[in-house]
């Protein structure tokens, strides 16, 4: 297994839209094990193929304080959402350093394909549901500040920019 380089917003591969998985073959499943030693080694709960680089469909999740543990989920689609909404805290590999609240579906039934093509679906809630929709927006080109407001989007850039200056100073 190989750690792979986490890009960081606003790279234009994480504006792009992955492309869906045909074939599952062992450069699959190595990419899928990179993405999983990458997302550990961070650390994070959750990492995106868009996230190293890559333009494939495939995500990788672990919600340690769920019972699903690694999931690694290859043309990951939400079939169902929840009406009810749930604001959490969120943050991410490319944005390290800022966290903000996102408003998403508070249930999620996720349906994917295993690294060897067996279908899969997952029905999610808390943590997990939040994780599933954040890794799926990756693969859309869509990061969690993108669901801000205008407003507190630009704010959320400025922080970034200012964490970033004083990560170079340290
Ligand atoms: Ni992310």
């Amino acid at each position: 297994m190989t750690l792979r380089t986490i890009v960081s917003y606003p790279d234009p591969v994480l504006a792009a839209t992955a492309e869906r998985v045909e074939v599952f073959d062992e450069e699959l499943r190595q990419l899928a094990d990179d993405m999983a030693e990458t997302m550990y080694a961070a650390p994070g709960v959750g990492l995106a193929a868009n996230q190293v680089g890559v333009l494939k469909r495939i995500i990788v999740v672990d919600v340690t304080d769920d019972q699903t543990g690694l999931l690694k989920l290859v043309n990951p689609e939400i079939a169902w959402t929840s009406e009810t909404l749930a604001d959490h805290e969120e943050g991410c590999l490319s944005l390290k350093g800022l966290y903000e609240h996102v408003k998403r579906p508070d249930e999620v039934i996720v349906k994917a394909q295993s690294v060897t093509g067996e279908p899969i679906e997952i029905k999610a809630e808390g943590l997990l549901a939040v994780c599933l929709q954040h890794e799926i927006d990756h693969l859309n080109g869509i990061v969690f500040i993108d669901h801000l407001s205008r407003l507190k989007k630009d704010r959320a850039c400025t922080k970034l920019k200012k964490l970033r200056r004083r990560e170079h100073e340290d």
